[in-house]
């Protein structure tokens, strides 16, 4: 049963992008990004991405329940780049995240930057307890990211992703709500020390 929790901010704004909703209009700036088969290797969408596939992705977007599924678009200098996602579960006090940024733009931390302003805004004003993140083994960027946010890898499932031809390793990962305020803690001290 959904717990009625409040909804999370729609406009976030970190160091380098805005976080926002999706709009119809973004379809072609998703197109850019998306058709790019390395941004799609390990996610479960059309390959070949198409630019039709980016209209259906934006209406998805746009038609979410913002409650239960926040989507947000990353903008960087007014031109949408990639996006992040949270699954809110109330009734299992968790949310899961989802994250995806143009290549271009890769190795630049910009997407631990939207995925920690993301995470920091769901345990700041909901109760959750965790939050979780699923990746393919060999997915190595986004692992990193995922540790670079002091997440724990908490499961390996071995042949568990059918993906065309391809059988490939899932990894889970979680962050509990006091493991999260620690990370937080350590990062606001690390920027203090930067900045004396
Ligand atoms: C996953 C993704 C969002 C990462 O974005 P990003 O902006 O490059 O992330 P960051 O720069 O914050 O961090 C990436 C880290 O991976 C590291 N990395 C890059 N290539 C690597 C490799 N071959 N092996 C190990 N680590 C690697 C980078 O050095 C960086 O770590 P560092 O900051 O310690 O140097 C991006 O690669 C992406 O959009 N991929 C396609 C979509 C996707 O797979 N989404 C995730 C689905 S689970």
């Amino acid at each position: 049963m959904s717990e009625d929790w409040p909804p999370l901010p729609e406009f976030i704004q970190t160091l380098r992008c805005d976080l926002r909703p999706f709009r119809t209009a973004d379809a072609d700036e998703v197109y850019a990004y998306r058709r790019d088969a390395e941004i799609v290797r390990y996610l479960q969408v059309a390959q070949p991405f198409r630019r039709e596939d980016a209209d259906v992705f934006v209406a998805t977007q746009v038609l979410s329940d913002w409650r239960t599924r926040c989507v947000w678009a990353v903008e960087q200098d007014g031109r949408v780049v990639g996006g992040v996602s949270l699954r809110i579960a109330s009734w299992k006090r968790r949310a899961e995240v989802g994250y995806e940024l143009a290549r271009w733009l890769w190795g630049r931390g910009l997407m631990t930057e939207a995925v920690s302003a993301v995470i920091d805004e769901a345990f700041g004003r909901l109760p959750i307890i965790k939050i979780t993140a699923t990746a393919t083994a060999a997915n190595v960027r986004s692992i990193r990211l995922l540790e670079k946010l002091g997440m724990q890898r908490e499961a390996l499932l071995r042949q568990h992703w059918v993906h065309g031809r391809r059988v490939l390793d899932e990894v889970r990962y979680g962050v509990l709500r006091e493991e999260w305020n620690q990370f937080a803690a350590a990062r606001s001290e690390q920027l203090r020390n930067q900045i004396s």
